[in-house]
């Protein structure tokens, strides 16, 4: 089953590897030299060519994002960003997850990107509490496509069940969300 919030955002169980969009995300750290999770799946996945092209990347600050090219994976691009380590929430974690997905998204508008799927940064081993982090990451999805018509289609790709009811839900309260009385 996929939920859908105006029609632009989507959220399914799946491996972001598989997706046949124009860019997938990957959640990175800051050397952008690969390692465990949904980083190695996507390097996996490329190929070595992947790691050959963020070597001369020198690298990625928390919250910002950089482009690279898919090589082996369906995806044309990979947008290579990076979350914050969870210490707590009183270290400004909540708002560099949401630029991971601004600046995402606004990289991806430059380089024409139409399609864009996204892994559930920084809630595997950095620890971020996935439903705190889903809403974060569905609100600043929903924020820059509202102003963005040139992004058509952002699938957030759950790995496990936990993550993607949560997403669901998340999904759910932003459509259900009523109008405030009286504005
Ligand atoms: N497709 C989609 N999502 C995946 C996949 C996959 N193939 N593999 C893992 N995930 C999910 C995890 O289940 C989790 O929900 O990606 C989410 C993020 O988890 P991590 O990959 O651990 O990423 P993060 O928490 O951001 O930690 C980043 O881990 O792999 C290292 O190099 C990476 O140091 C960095 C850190």
């Amino acid at each position: 089953m996929n939920v859908t919030v105006s029609g632009r955002i989507e959220v399914i169980q799946g491996d972001i590897t598989k997706q046949s969009v124009d860019a997938i995300v990957n959640a990175a750290n800051n050397s952008l030299l690969g390692g465990g999770g949904v980083d190695g799946a996507i390097h996996r996945a490329a190929g070595p060519e992947l790691l050959a092209e963020c070597r001369k990347l020198k690298g990625c600050v928390t919250g910002e994002a950089e482009i690279t090219r898919g090589y082996k994976l369906p995806a044309q691009s990979v947008i290579q960003t990076v979350g914050p380590v969870w210490k707590g929430g009183q270290y400004g974690e909540d708002d560099l997850l949401a630029n991971c997905y601004r600046n995402s998204l606004a990289l991806a508008a430059k380089h024409g990107i139409k399609t864009i799927a996204f892994p559930s940064i920084s809630t595997g081993a950095y620890r971020f509490p996935v439903e705190r982090a889903s809403k974060i990451a569905l609100t600043s999805i929903k924020n820059f496509l509202d102003k963005n018509a040139s992004i058509e289609k952002v699938i957030m790709v759950c790995f496990s069940d936990e993550a993607y009811q949560c997403y669901a839900r998340a999904m759910e309260n932003l459509q259900i969300g009523k109008p405030r009385s009286g504005h």
